[in-house]
Parts: structure tokens; C-alpha cells; sequence
């Protein structure tokens, strides 16, 4: 425990709660009101302050598990693979009734009545490729055949599925090693095979030089923004009098998002030399990792990681002999998407409910960790310093487009043949390869309906849409051109000029079976369960979108609902604290508008006596748009998005 406050200052040790909350846990099984006092007086804060941390965060529990926890993620590609048939199935092997619940999906959890096995729904479990997938305890299960459950829960190994290897329209930098013959992530390997070679050129290179290398390879942050890293990194300033800090953002849970758990997993010293390298750039003496608690088997191995680069010297004090200090901690998460928002993951990491601030003022890079000048980067983008050193910012900035420039992975998951995760050149490939060459096309006989290009919160795509996208000549020039969403270059222009985002890399894609009206039900109750609570139009609006879709589903829908459901989604968008506001409204408002057949006849009875409560308020139905104060308008880095020229 001792060991887990020593971890942050000693003036901010409320950062361990928790890491105490989680040991707790693990050691009695949940947290009771002894434990909430416990850690309370432990951190010299107020029990409700642990409290508040135990009822927000949905890994730490109020009551025993059974002696075996399985987690299924019920979330779209696992639900579209069968999650829903598997959680029945394995509801009636333990022998639990369902439970009524009128809160959508995430019943508590269920323990069977001999105690031996509980049960639990959960969102993406960031391995959406392998769908259906579920935990065991702490092991990761993938391809769980949901008519095998017997099976699963009496021989529960683990399932991880070997590492793919490349396809030829691949270009690896970042995934160079995994899959390949021989490869093992210790220490030893890494260095064999040529590693902190980078660290140790960093070393002898100025601060302004890293950095002017960063810029020139116009690397965009590969988390969801794709903003320019550079950019981010020349907001600290050179002679900043406080400390400094890296945040390493590996708390991945975008559905469909699949990337940086395999990094982590199978090549973790290439993680810990980019954030190595960008310590000594950015001058900052302490990194956090912030991984999401759902992978305790990734946190153990960056630990381990971590202890072999500190007995090389290549962190802790002195590293390298530099005279630079440089300290790397794990802080793991517990649930809760909205911790992956650079601000609410802050907020988390100072030990509180990970609740977004508002920008501005708070950009981490002048108000972040502890008040402190703080950058936040994804696990992805931090590797790809490690290949930008080695190659100079001008190479790098060779491969990809402009403006859109290196590699980067895309996970593909849903109604393919071959999901998985592909590093890409950044527009190199198109939608049509990427689906049909390198995913192995759609399942036998179907045709493809739509795709969600970058994670759920990207607006969905129809297959028989046209996009005008304007292509930058080399002379300056711009050429307007249709194209269809097979010829769509994979890139952050490209895709942000079809009128969507490339995101986090997680494409999803839908074939002609599905049903527009089931899978925007699904994204919705991801979305409502997600929100942090903060802002009315997110917290009400998320949930109103997800009983509007139930309802629809469930039979009851009215003839207004499309138009109700666009109307909410308008005005969350736009009009919140964070960028979680337009995440969960662009699903509703695109799938709406582009699949309106679908939904009118899901919708088709008339608005029924007693009116539900969304129709009495005349207000609510005959002003389309609230207006907003030009405060709640400012979009931050977040929301920054292009101009849709590449
Ligand atoms: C609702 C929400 C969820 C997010 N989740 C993640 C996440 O899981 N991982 C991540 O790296 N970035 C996530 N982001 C983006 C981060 O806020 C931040 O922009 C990113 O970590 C910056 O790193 P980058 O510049 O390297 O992309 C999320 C943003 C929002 C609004
Ligand atoms: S937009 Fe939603 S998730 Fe973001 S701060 Fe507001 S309520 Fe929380
Ligand atoms: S792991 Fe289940 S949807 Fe991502």
C-alpha cells in the first residue's frame, strides 16, 4: 500500500485511492464500509471522497462476486457475434433467473445460487476482432463459441488468439515485431533486435531538435482527435518553472478500438522507449500510464517491463547517464469509458471520478495532472516517436499523404471474414481494400450495408452513398471529386471529408442482415451507460436516445420517434463540457438521417394517448434547436477536426 502512494507526490496521495480501492478488492472481494474508512483515513480524506470512487467506477463492487467472475462484453461487434445467445446461455448453466431491469442492460451482477459463479454484462473489452469475448476472472477469452459456455467456465484457459501476421498491403513500423517467428517480449529480445537504440540517439540530441523532428514528421495523435503532436508538445513552455508531466493514454475503449492492448501486450518496450523519448523532449521527470483496469494482464506486463528498463538504467535516476531523472508509473483504471477523455482521465489519475473539465481553461498542456503543464498522448501515437527518431521527421513524413502522414492501425471488426488490426500508410489503402483484401470481404452471399469508420462515435456510412472529396495537388491546387465508400483513402482528411472521422482506427463494419434500428439501439445503451453525468443534454439526452431505439425495437415506437431522436441528438451535440456530447449523439443523428425507411417503419403507429413524456412538452417538439452560450461552443483540441481538404 505503502508502495502505491510512493507513487505520486506526497501532497497529491489521494492519486492512490485507486490503486487501494483495487487491492482491497482483490484481497476481500469487494469494498465494504470498513474498506471505504480504511482507504479514506489511509489517504486523509473523507470517506465519502472513496465512496464516491466505489458507486462511479463499475469494476469496484458493494457485495461478493461468486468464486468465478466471467465480464461478457455486450457491446456492438461482440453483440453482433453472438454475445447476447451467450450470456443466456450461460445464465441458464449457473442457474440465474433474468433479472428484471429497468435500467437497460447492466444488471448488477448475478451470482449463482451456490455462490461457485456470477455473472456480469460489460462494454467493449478492446478486443472487438475476436468477437464474442468475455473474462474470466482476470483471463481474456476471444472467439467464445456462445453455445460452449459449459466448457468455458469448467476449462477456462486462456483463448488469446496468436498474433496475425502481416498482409502484404501492410506497411508495419509500429506492429514490426509482432507475429513474428521468434519474437518474445522480454527485455533481452528487444534489445537484440535493435531496441533503445532510439533512447540512446534522444539522449545525445537537444530538446528543440527532438522536437522540431516530431513537427516535421506532422505525426496526428492516433487516440480519436488526430491532432498534430508536435503541435501539443511546443505548448509547453521551454522555461517552465513546474513540473511536467506524460500521460500515457492506454485506457482504450472506443468500441471497436482494438490497437494499443496488443502494443501493450506484445510489445511493451517499444511503448516505454517512445515515452522515454518524449520525457526527455518534453522535459518531463514523471510519465503515468494510464491503463484501463479491464487489463490487469497488461499492466503486469508494462510493470515488468518497467523493472527491466530500470536495471538497464534506461529509467529512474540518471538514466543512461544522461543526468536526467526520468520515473514511469502504471496507474490502472476501473471501468468507465469517459476516463479515456484526456481531462476525466486527469481527473481520475488525482484519485477523484473521472468528470471531463472544461477547455478552456483546463488544456492539460497548461492546466493538467496536479495543475501542472501535462501532455496526454494514446499508446500508439508514443511508438510512433521511437520510429520518427529512427527515421528523421522528413523520412517519416514520406510515407502516408500530406498532412496525413505515417502509418497507422486500423481494427477491423463485425461482418467480415478476417477482423483484425492493420497497419496501414496513412491513405494508402483504401475502404474497399481494407474491407474486401485485407479483412477477406464480407460472409458468404451478403453485400455490405454501411460502416462505421473510426470507433461508435463516428457517423455511420452507406454503402451506396457518393462522397465529394477535394484532393490537394502537388502545385497547391484542389481537384473536387465523387467517389464511392469503397475509394475512400483511409485517412483523417479523407474520411473526415465523407463527412465521418478516421477516430480511433475502428472500423465496423455492417452487412445487408443487420438491422439499423437494433445496432443504433446498441450504441445508444453503450453511450447512456457511459456518460459521466456532468452535463444535462449528454446525461438525459443519452439515455432518452437509448429508450426512444428500445422502444422502437420493442414495438412500441411512434411516428414522431425519428424526429425526436434527431432533435436530441442536435442538442447534446455542441452544447457540453467534453466531446462525449457529440460521440453519442452523431450515431443517433447519422443513422436517422441515413436509414430513414428503416426507422419509419419501426415507427409507424400513431402517437398514442397517454402521451409518452418526451410529446407533452410543446416546447420540446416545436423548438428544434436550444440556443447556447458561445462558452460551451468552444471545441477545444477535441473537437478541432479538418477542413476536409487532402
Ligand atoms: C469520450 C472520449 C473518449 C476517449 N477515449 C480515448 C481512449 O480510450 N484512448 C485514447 O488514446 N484517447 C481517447 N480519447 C481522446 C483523448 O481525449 C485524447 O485526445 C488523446 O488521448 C490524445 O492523444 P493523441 O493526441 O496521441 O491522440 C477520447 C476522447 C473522448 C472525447
Ligand atoms: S459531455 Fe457527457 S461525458 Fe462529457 S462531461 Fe458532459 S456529461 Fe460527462
Ligand atoms: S470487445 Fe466486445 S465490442 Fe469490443
Amino acid at each position: 500500500m505503502d508502495e502505491a502512494i510512493g507513487r505520486y507526490p506526497p501532497e497529491h496521495k489521494r492519486s492512490a485511492a485507486l490503486p487501494l480501492l483495487h487491492f482491497w478488492q482483490e484481497h476481500f472481494g469487494f469494498i465494504s464500509d470498513e474498506g471505504v474508512k480504511w482507504i479514506a483515513a489511509k489517504l486523509d480524506l473523507q470517506p465519502i471522497n472513496i465512496l464516491e470512487l466505489v458507486t462511479f467506477y463499475p469494476m469496484f463492487r458493494q457485495q461478493s462476486a461468486g468464486k468465478t467472475h466471467v465480464r461478457v462484453c455486450r457491446t456492438l461487434s461482440c453483440a453482433m457475434a453472438g454475445s447476447y445467445r451467450l450470456m443466456e446461455n450461460l445464465r441458464e448453466a449457473i442457474g440465474v433467473e433474468p433479472k428484471i431491469d429497468n435500467h437497460g442492460t447492466h444488471n448488477p451482477i448475478s451470482v449463482s445460487p451456490d455462490g461457485n459463479c456470477s455473472i456480469e454484462f460489460v462494454e467493449c473489452l478492446a478486443s472487438c476482432g475476436t468477437a464474442p469475448v468475455c473474462m474470466i476472472g482476470e483471463t481474456l477469452h476471444e472467439n467464445v463459441d456462445p453455445n460452449s459456455v459449459v466448457d468455458l467456465i469448467s476449462n477456462p484457459q486462456s483463448a488469446i488468439r496468436n498474433p496475425q501476421s502481416a498482409h502484404p498491403l501492410e506497411h508495419r513500423l509500429v506492429f514490426k515485431n509482432i507475429g513474428r517467428a521468434g519474437w518474445k517480449i522480454d527485455i533481452d529480445t528487444y534489445i537484440d533486435n535493435g531496441g533503445y537504440e532510439q533512447l540512446k540517439k534522444a539522449v545525445t540530441m537537444s530538446r528543440v531538435d527532438i522536437l522540431n523532428e516530431l513537427k516535421t514528421s506532422g505525426l496526428r495523435g492516433r487516440g480519436g482527435a488526430g491532432f498534430p503532436c508536435g503541435v501539443k508538445w511546443s505548448f509547453i513552455k521551454p522555461d517552465e518553472k513546474k513540473p511536467i508531466y506524460l500521460i500515457c493514454n492506454a485506457d482504450e475503449s472506443e468500441p471497436g478500438t482494438f490497437k494499443d492492448r496488443y502494443i501493450i501486450h506484445e510489445d511493451p518496450h517499444q511503448l516505454l522507449e517512445g515515452i522515454l523519448i518524449s520525457c526527455l523532449a518534453l522535459n518531463a521527470r514523471t510519465a503515468y500510464i494510464y491503463i484501463r483496469g479491464e487489463f490487469p494482464e497488461g499492466a503486469k506486463i508494462l510493470e515488468r517491463a518497467i523493472e527491466e528498463a530500470r536495471k538497464h538504467n534506461f529509467l529512474g535516476k540518471n538514466a543512461l547517464g544522461s543526468g536526467f531523472d526520468v520515473e514511469v508509473y502504471i496507474h490502472r483504471g476501473a471501468g468507465a469509458y469517459i476516463c479515456g477523455e484526456e481531462t476525466g482521465l486527469i481527473e481520475s489519475l488525482e484519485g477523484k471520478r473521472a468528470y471531463p473539465r472544461i477547455k478552456p481553461p483546463y488544456f492539460p498542456a497548461v492546466l493538467g495532472l496536479y495543475m501542472c503543464p501535462t501532455i496526454v498522448n494514446n499508446v500508439e501515437t508514443l511508438c510512433h516517436v521511437k520510429h520518427i527518431i529512427a527515421m528523421g521527421g522528413a523520412k517519416y513524413a514520406q510515407l502516408g499523404r500530406p498532412n496525413n502522414t505515417g502509418t497507422r492501425i486500423v481494427c477491423v471488426s463485425g461482418d467480415v471474414e478476417r477482423p483484425g488490426y492493420f497497419e496501414i500508410e496513412v491513405g494508402a489503402v483504401t475502404m474497399g481494400q481494407l474491407i474486401y483484401e485485407m479483412a477477406g470481404g464480407l460472409k458468404p452471399g451478403r453485400m455490405l450495408k454501411a460502416v462505421i469508420p473510426g470507433g461508435s462515435s463516428a457517423k455511420v456510412l452507406r454503402a451506396d452513398e457518393r462522397f465529394k472529396i477535394k484532393d490537394r495537388q502537388s502545385d497547391g491546387s484542389i481537384i473536387e471529386r465523387e467517389i464511392s465508400i469503397d475509394e475512400i483513402p483511409m485517412d483523417f482528411d479523407s474520411l473526415t471529408a465523407a463527412g465521418s472521422m478516421a477516430g480511433s482506427g475502428g472500423v465496423i463494419v455492417l452487412d445487408d442482415s443487420r438491422d439499423m434500428v437494433w445496432t443504433l439501439n446498441n450504441i445508444n445503451e453503450f453511450y447512456a451507460h457511459e456518460s459521466c453525468g456532468q452535463c444535462t443534454p449528454c446525461r438525459e439526452g443519452a439515455l432518452w436516445m437509448k429508450k426512444i431505439t428500445e422502444r422502437m425495437l420493442r414495438g412500441g415506437g411512434v411516428v414522431e420517434d425519428p424526429r425526436t431522436l434527431k432533435m436530441i441528438g442536435d442538442n447534446i451535440a455542441g452544447r457540453t463540457i467534453c466531446a462525449f456530447g457529440e460521440a453519442c449523439a452523431w450515431p443517433t443523428q447519422s443513422f436517422v438521417e441515413k436509414f430513414p425507411d428503416e426507422f419509419a417503419s419501426r415507427a409507424a403507429k400513431p402517437v398514442p394517448p397517454p402521451l409518452p413524456p418526451e410529446y407533452i412538452s410543446e416546447e420540446l417538439t416545436e423548438r428544434e434547436t436550444i440556443p447556447t452560450t458561445a462558452l460551451a461552443h468552444d471545441p477545444g483540441w477535441e473537437k478541432a477536426g479538418s477542413a476536409g481538404t487532402i
